[in-house]
């Protein structure tokens, strides 16, 4: 898939087929890409905890806040959960600048997860809103903080991109199919036109 294809096709998912597992290979190869990627003061910061063992994925599972916008539904139900996880944390003993930089590298590291693995089929979705017993859960230590969690697995869900309408609402949706509709700003209301240089 070329670069303008494989960016608009990879969509954040919520339903996952439980039950068709991932691999360790394949978890792995995605953090070796997360590990390559631009990093503020190249500091690297970040590390990586793949989980694929179902159990400790369930315990994962109960820590995370699924759609908000889609106020009647509170997640996946057992066999639409993510068959695997990747932890993204920052080692502290390894931070020297702000946490903003960390939430940058967090962000451009998880795309290049999120596109290397749709070319697999693979997709995910980034959860933010993860509750602090996490860090206890997964026996993290002191130094570890937890930026964000990669929910990952093969789809059960069509997802679909749409234009944001002239009302401006940018809230997700999902239909009678269940078919799930992201509206997206147009080209035109992202870009601003440079000053005029006189
Ligand atoms: C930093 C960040 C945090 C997010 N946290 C959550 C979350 O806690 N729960 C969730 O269901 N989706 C979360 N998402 C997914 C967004 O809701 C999703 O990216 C958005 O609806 C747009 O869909 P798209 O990724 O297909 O463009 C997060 C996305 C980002 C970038």
């Amino acid at each position: 898939m070329h670069m303008p294809q494989l960016v608009a096709a990879t969509r954040t998912v919520r339903r996952f087929q439980q039950n068709r597992a991932l691999t360790e290979r394949v978890l792995h190869g995605l953090i070796d890409l997360a590990r390559l990627s631009g990093s503020a003061r190249n500091a690297q910061v970040l590390q990586y905890m793949p989980v694929l063992e179902p159990a400790l994925c369930e315990r994962i599972f109960h820590n995370l806040t699924w759609a908000g916008y889609l106020t009647a539904w509170s997640g996946p139900e057992p066999g639409e959960r993510p068959p695997g996880y990747i932890i993204c944390l920052a080692n502290r003993d390894w931070q020297k600048g702000p946490d903003t930089e960390l939430y940058c590298d967090v962000g451009i590291a998880s795309q290049s997860m999120l596109l290397a693995a749709a070319e697999k089929g693979v997709f995910g979705c980034r959860i933010g809103a993860f509750k602090p017993t996490l860090h206890a859960q997964l026996q993290l230590e002191e130094r570890h903080r937890i930026f964000l969690v990669l929910a990952l697995g093969y789809p059960a869900e069509e997802v679909v991109l749409e234009d944001v309408g002239a009302e401006g609402d940018i809230r997700y949706w999902r239909d009678e199919e269940r078919v799930h509709h992201v509206p997206k700003r147009s080209l035109q209301d992202v870009m601003l036109p440079p000053p005029t240089v006189f």
